[in-house]
């Protein structure tokens, strides 16, 4: 079946092949042109969450470097050690709603003063920038030390340079800055000779540090005296491209390894804030950073403003991307407070995206364009897209969406406006240009939907899946979610005549927080990580054919890979760190006899009886128990043998609180079913249990009660993408095997003919639980190989894989390249 403009493929996954081996078949054709694959497709999106950019991308070394950090925001209050924001009628729910944070309960975060005698506090008074009036005043009786420890910890390089720029006031003549290493040792230092009349003045210095350091800090050390600083800063010298208020170096690379086509910013949740007031605000993000006045965040921390919208559309150029601006709709996020501005000020938030665009693309006469010009940049910047509003939905949203399309597109009708909805647009959306799904989702989903796109109406908006990942069951970001985007990706990329643009999100996690389950790269101080998804996405990115070629494919399905098939075994009753008692065992209606029973254990502290009867498929067990521990009670089957010795195969769930009941995989390495809501028993009551045992899953009742049951279900775990790249006259084979077996494929070729020599660039790993750390960063990582290409033999896919071949091929008729 073919439907204009895309191809089929997923009604052909359907089909169950026969034969043990190929298990996939492709049928290329070389001279189908289908639908193009916009050089928009992949993208980023960044967003000031998880330190994302304050100790993150952003360059700035000093964490507070302007004593903002424990400003309460202006109408909230902080009671019990809490941030508490004002009370809002939320939009989305009509209930009056009020958001608490963690607060920080120190003075002057990040800072440290060690000394015999002195004051410090941190005072709004005489300040030297009216809107970041914050500075901390220091009256030493006695010499003192005033340390900063950055965003958990500085990363110095032996031989780098480092640009100091504060402001202070003070009495006294001298003072000395020190680069400290790890442990407190000096890795440059340098001394710096001050104005002492009481007065603020700028310092600027730069200092080498001759050696280097992962998790060093700074210091300043003062003599006696009266001191007051203001917006202390530290910045390598060496930034991406070189910018002054610029970009860490290497976490700015990693995303320029994604070949971004766009950079959507600010958000995200910051574009609405917890409340209106602090939602985020571009035009104080202008000018000089140390006039900023930053903002307390969405995500529980202060974003300084210091990577502000210039730095955002500058970044843009650097990369080469288009650059997305997100914009409020008079909207606070409503999963905080909804707080929403009245109509009749509906206004000001118009124009303030308006001038929002001027800046970026207005001429040099506008007022915004004017400003742009002043601050360097007279040429506009690439803004192509604008979002109106973030995850806003429902009647309210509507009426000011159709609001800002009008007023943006009839002075900007070349940008894309682009809606919150998803793949279902509000009928009262007037006119939608592209509309924005996002899905954070488990494995399971994004496997279970390659078909997404397919039924998508060709005539309704375009879409750009704005936020998407796998985050849910896959630890903090392992291969098995990585190969299920893999799989998300081939059917954006089959449905390219739709889905116009894809970020994933979040893009960036710190070590130390992170707020949000699983992200794409992962920062320290000193070291910077992709995940197997960040690795999915550049493989991506790096090989998007041009357009797609239609394929006829046969593909094996197989079990899910939390699937058993009941295998004839010994069974055992046990705990794993609790204590139980079982009595009354019954196993199809007969009593087990007591000598049938062996005790054994295991290096995980299980503690096991197990039978020397075996469990067939339609066995009913029986037994009563009483129990004691988080987990309670254990049972265990599919045993090899009645021990419990390492390695030997065998299947368990346990019941015990609701969180805690689960399904394991073999030798309890997996929790298949990790949270089944059911009727938990009572710690140190006796209970009856029921268990029923299934060629495909099991059902067990604790006194009756349903408790959980599991069925195997069939499932597809690979997926395709062809396509041919013009400028290379390259066929591109993007492949995903995540089956934990090898899968052989079979490639065949009509109206073209395909060269034998390519490359191949694989992406595995042992288990899909591995996943990149600090410690392992590049335990996946795709390897390239040349590759020698046989239509008889085809290839085979590594267990849990993505497979990327670039093969030269031409369409029947076409010129060979000109080399
Ligand atoms: O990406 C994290 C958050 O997820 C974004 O801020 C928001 O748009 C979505 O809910």
């Amino acid at each position: 079946m073919r439907i204009p403009g895309r191809f089929a493929i997923p009604a052909l996954l359907a089909v169950a092949c026969t034969g043990a081996a190929p298990e996939m078949t492709l049928n290329i054709d070389l001279s189908s042109h289908g639908a193009d694959v916009p050089a928009s497709l992949y993208g980023v999106f960044f967003e000031e969450i998880n330190h994302a950019g304050e100790g993150g991308l952003y360059g700035e070394l000093l964490r507070n470097r302007s004593f903002e950090d424990a400003r309460v925001p202006v109408g909230y209050t902080v009671e019990d050690g809490r941030l508490w924001s004002p009370e809002a009628v939320n939009y989305g729910t009509g209930r009056l709603t009020r958001k608490a944070y963690p607060w920080n309960v120190s003075p002057y975060p990040g800072w440290s003063l060690e000394g015999e005698d002195f004051t410090a506090e941190v005072t709004t008074e005489d300040p030297k920038f009216a809107d970041a009036p914050s500075s901390l005043r220091i009256s030493a009786r006695s010499p003192l030390t005033l340390s900063n420890e950055g965003f958990w910890g500085i990363r110095y390089d032996k031989g780098g340079v480092y640009r100091l720029r504060m402001y202070l006031k003070s009495d006294a003549p001298v003072m000395t800055v020190n680069l400290q290493g790890d442990s407190g040792e000096e890795c440059g230092s340098c001394r710096l000779d001050l104005i002492p009349d009481g007065e603020w003045h700028e310092y600027k210095v730069t200092v080498k540090a001759f050696a280097g350091a992962a998790k060093g800090s700074f210091r300043m050390d003062l003599q006696e005296g009266s001191y007051c600083f203001d917006y202390v800063s530290l910045f390598p010298e060496d930034t991406f491209r070189g910018r002054e208020n610029g970009l860490r170096k290497d976490v700015a690379q990693m995303v320029e390894g994604l070949r971004p086509s766009f950079v959507r910013w600010p958000g995200g949740c910051v574009v609405e804030g917890i409340t209106l007031s602090n939602r985020f605000d571009w035009k104080k993000t202008l000018g000089d950073p140390a006039s900023r006045p930053g903002e307390y965040d969405t995500w529980g921390y202060r974003n300084s403003y210091g990577f502000g919208y210039k730095e955002f559309l500058d970044f843009c150029e650097d990369l080469g991307a288009d650059a997305m601006f997100v914009c409020n709709v008079g909207l606070a996020c409503t999963g905080r407070t909804g707080e929403f501005c009245a109509d009749e000020d509906i206004h000001f938030y118009v124009e303030d995206a308006l001038d929002a665009i001027e800046y970026a693309l207005g001429d040099t006469l506008s007022r915004w364009g004017a400003l742009r010009a002043a601050q360097g940049h007279p040429e506009p910047y690439p803004l192509r897209y604008v979002e109106i509003g973030n995850e806003n939905f429902g009647p309210m949203y509507d009426a000011r969406y159709n609001m800002f399309y009008d007023a943006i597109k009839s002075r900007w009708p070349g940008l894309t406006l682009i809606s919150n909805y998803g793949l279902e647009p509000s009928a009262d959306a007037r006119k939608v240009d592209m509309v924005d799904p996002h899905w954070y989702v488990k494995p399971e989903d994004f496997f279970g939907r390659p078909d997404r796109f397919d039924d998508y109406d060709r005539n309704a908006p375009e879409i750009y899946v704005g936020e998407y990942s796998c985050n849910d069951g896959v630890g903090s970001g392992n291969m098995f979610a990585a190969l299920s985007e893999a799989a998300f990706l081939t059917a954006v990329e089959r449905n390219a005549d739709v889905v116009r643009m894809a970020s994933y999100a979040p893009l960036f996690e710190h070590e130390n927080d992170r707020s949000w389950p699983v992200n794409l790269i992962r920062i320290s101080s000193d070291k910077v990580v992709g995940r197997s998804s960040y690795y999915v996405q550049s493989m991506f990115a790096q090989n998007k054919p041009s357009y797609n070629l239609q394929t006829d494919a046969c593909i094996t399905e197989e079990t899910e890979r939390e699937a058993f098939l009941l295998e004839p075994g010994f069974f055992g009753l046990g705990t794993c760190d609790s204590r139980a008692e079982f009595r009354d065992v019954i196993l199809n209606g007969r009593p087990l006899a007591e000598e049938d029973w062996t005790e054994v254990s295991d290096s995980h502290r299980k503690a096991v009886l197990t039978s020397g009867t075996r469990i067939f498929n339609s066995d009913v067990l029986e037994f009563r128990v009483n129990a004691s521990g988080d987990e309670l009670f254990r049972v265990f089957f599919d045993l090899k043998s009645p021990t419990l010795e390492e390695g030997g195969r065998y299947l368990s769930f346990n019941c015990g609180s609701v969180s805690l009941n689960g399904f394991y995989g073999e030798n309890s390495q997996w929790n298949v079913v990790p949270e089944q809501s059911c009727a938990p028993a009572t710690p140190g009551e006796w209970h009856f249990v029921r268990v029923e045992f299934l060629q495909d899953g099991v059902n067990c009742s604790v006194d009756g009660v349903p408790a959980f049951s599991h069925r195997t279900a069939i499932v597809n775990r690979r997926f395709f993408a062809a396509g041919y790249d013009e400028e290379t006259s390259e066929l591109i084979l993007k492949l995903v095997n995540a089956s934990p077996r090898p899968c052989p494929v079979r490639i065949g070729f009509r109206n073209g003919t395909a060269g034998r020599h390519g490359r191949i660039i694989t992406l595995s790993a042992s288990s899909p639980e591995d996943e990149n750390t600090f410690e392992y960063p590049d335990l996946i990582r795709p390897h390239e190989r040349r590759f020698r290409f046989s239509p008889e033999t085809g290839c085979v896919l590594e267990p849990n894989s993505l497979t990327v071949i670039r093969l030269a091929a031409l369409p029947d008729g076409a010129r060979p390249p000109v080399l």
